[in-house]
């Protein structure tokens, strides 16, 4: 894609907090997932974050290629990979953006978990997906999620409660509905220890909606067939109205 400008912001949401990020992290969507590394030998998992489907992947004995463009959700990657060297061979960090980066290969697989969302307007979204069809074998899959649900200002509320290793975490979720069509999301921290706080994080992240319709356009756009559509992760068939579409999708080149 000639001529890509696309902003890339020093924080994109996740550096303060990703060593919260599995505290917190409860979507059940790892099977879903592992259904399909399951079928192929190696995998791309874009937006990789912590590796949360990345080490069931390659638990399975499915090598798997993260990319992902957070330092800090990076670090909680290496981190992980490194006190299980069993999985050296099996899992490779690629530092960059899924505009962006470029591998000498193609792949049978690939995947987006939760990362959709994150490509913030129409150029980011066709930018992306397209240079994933470029890292896809003829016929390969790529299988992603995307909130397709109504995203409104929302005020600081509780989202989340958990207790590890002797101290207390709580989490705050807030939004706010912005001009250019993204959302702000502030999430804040609280560490207790003894029931007292210790520590207060606070994390700006950013997203934006699209709706189904824009979601086809753009997978034509960018040389994909969609395969399946479904409203969870569960394989129940999409309907209209539903908040979640995962979708899986044929490269057609
Ligand atoms: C909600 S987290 C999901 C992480 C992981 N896939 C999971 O399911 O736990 C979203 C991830 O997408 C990454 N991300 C954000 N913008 C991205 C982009 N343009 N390209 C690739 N990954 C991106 C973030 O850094 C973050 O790690």
């Amino acid at each position: 894609m000639e001529g890509l400008m696309l902003e890339i912001l020093e924080d994109q949401g996740y550096e303060q907090a990703a060593h919260l990020y599995d505290l917190f992290d409860r979507k059940q969507n790892v099977p879903f997932f592992c259904h399909y590394a399951g079928q192929v030998n190696t995998v791309l998992d874009v937006g990789a974050g912590t590796g949360r489907v990345a080490f069931p992947m390659a638990e399975a004995g499915t090598h798997v290629v993260c990319i992902e463009p957070s330092p800090g959700m990076r670090t909680q990657l290496e981190s992980k990979l490194a006190k299980r060297p069993e999985l050296s061979e099996l899992v490779t960090i690629v530092p960059d953006a899924a505009a962006t980066f470029k591998l000498a290969r193609t792949y049978p697989l690939a995947i987006l978990s939760g990362s959709f969302d994150h490509f913030l307007n129409m150029q980011e979204r066709l930018a992306s997906l397209y240079n994933i069809a470029q890292h896809l074998q003829p016929g390969g899959l790529l299988v992603f999620d995307v909130f397709l649900g109504l995203m409104q200002s929302s005020p600081l509320s509780p989202a989340g409660y958990v207790q590890y290793e002797g101290r207390e975490y709580r989490r705050m979720v807030g939004s706010q509905a912005l001009d250019n069509g993204q959302i702000q999301v502030t999430l804040l921290f609280e560490v207790y220890e003894e029931g007292r706080l210790i520590q207060s994080i606070e994390q700006q992240s950013w997203t934006s909606t699209v709706t189904y319709e824009e979601i086809h356009r753009i997978l034509v756009e960018t040389g994909f067939k969609v395969k399946g559509e479904f409203a969870d992760y569960e394989f129940t068939p999409y309907y209209p109205e539903a908040a979640l579409l995962v979708v899986e999708a044929i490269c057609e080149k």
